[in-house]
């Protein structure tokens, strides 16, 4: 058995967990920063590292005492090393170095997309492989296809904004609160019958996505004088968006003869996207609760795992990845 204290600070949650054997999370704490987020709008990079630093210790304290462990059952403390935002990334990847030399424990440095696909993992079904996994969040709209656990080819990815990206963006245009998938997708649902219809960008032939003439759209469509119902522009924008990433998904899952479809990341929590995808796929799809498809350290833990192999002493020198890494998340 293997025990690994995982933590999380790539954007705006502090989050710790301990999870056995990259199946099973004994406790998963995450402190959001959403409210203090809320009144800029948007995550403001400095201040996020400085909510990390407080968070951190109080949060590995609070993961410990829910999985009802203590550190002599750990065996290695891993932490995000990338992508995200570099001081906040600096904060958590330090603190958990720190850690785990103060506890004489190794260290795993985790890739936070990698985090995200792994969340499957602490499903209770084990997804089979190969599976294509399709992982969209406020930074990240990546189609991997996932050969085994460490093995993934970037089939494609966004050409312009992250799917989440668009849906804050979208949000903000709605005079909605951040972050905006949530309340764009609850005005969805409150819609009427209407008869609004936004573009879908399919770059065909290709597996990338492309939503920054979407979020076009959605603007000229709202400041125009005979402008529908905010509630209606909600849904036909949601609807675009389930739409392409399901199809494309789907097709690449025919394409290349996977066994699964995985999804994750923070919009796989959408309601839409979630049915869209069952809809239309012909293999199993496999989808994270949506406390597992929003960033936390219960993911990291599961793709630490997967990474035993990374695993080094604490008091090697390591630097943050903010940008997509390719030694722990193998991208080829
Ligand atoms: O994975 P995540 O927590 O953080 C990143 O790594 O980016 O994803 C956050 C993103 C935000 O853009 C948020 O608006 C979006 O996920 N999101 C949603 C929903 N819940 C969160 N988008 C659509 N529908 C939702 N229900
Ligand atoms: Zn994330």
């Amino acid at each position: 058995m293997t025990t690994i204290l995982a933590i999380e600070s790539s954007c705006d949650e502090t989050s710790a967990a301990v999870v056995v054997d990259g199946r099973r999370a004994a406790s998963n704490v995450v402190a959001s920063q959403q409210e203090l987020h809320a009144a800029t709008g948007g995550v403001v990079p400095e201040v996020a590292a400085r909510q990390h630093l407080r968070a951190l210790v109080p949060v590995v304290r609070q993961a410990l005492a829910d999985a009802e462990t203590s550190w002599e059952a750990i065996d290695a403390i891993a932490a995000t090393a990338g992508p995200g935002l570099p001081g906040a990334l600096v904060v958590g990847l330090n603190g958990a170095r720190g850690l785990a030399f103060a506890r004489r424990l190794p260290f795993i440095p985790t890739d936070h997309i990698e985090g995200h696909v792994c969340a499957n993992w602490l499903l209770p079904e084990e997804p089979p492989l190969p599976a294509i996994a399709l992982v969209v969040s406020g930074g990240h709209t990546e189609l991997l296809l996932m050969e085994a656990h460490g093995r993934y080819r970037r089939l494609g990815g966004t050409r312009d904004d992250a799917a989440g990206e668009a849906f804050d963006k979208v949000a903000r245009l709605l005079g909605l609160g951040y972050p905006g998938g949530p309340p764009v997708s609850k005005l969805a649902a409150s819609a009427g019958p209407h008869r609004v219809r936004l573009p879908r960008a399919w770059l065909r032939g290709t597996d990338d996505f492309s939503f920054s003439g979407l979020k076009t759209a959605v603007q000229q469509l709202v400041a125009s004088p005979d402008a529908p119902p905010h509630a209606a522009i909600a849904d036909a924008f949601e609807e675009s968006v389930a739409d392409v990433l399901s199809v494309k998904a789907v097709r690449a899952a025919e394409r290349e003869g996977v066994a699964s479809i995985l999804l994750a990341g923070g919009v796989a929590a959408n309601p839409r996207l979630r049915a869209r995808l069952r809809e239309r796929a012909s293999v199993p799809v496999f989808i994270p609760p949506p406390d597992l498809c929003t960033d936390n350290a219960a993911m990291i833990g599961a793709a630490a795992y997967r990474h035993l192999d990374l695993m080094v002493p604490a008091a090697t020198a390591l630097d943050v990845r903010p940008t997509v890494s390719r030694r722990a998340f193998a991208l080829r």
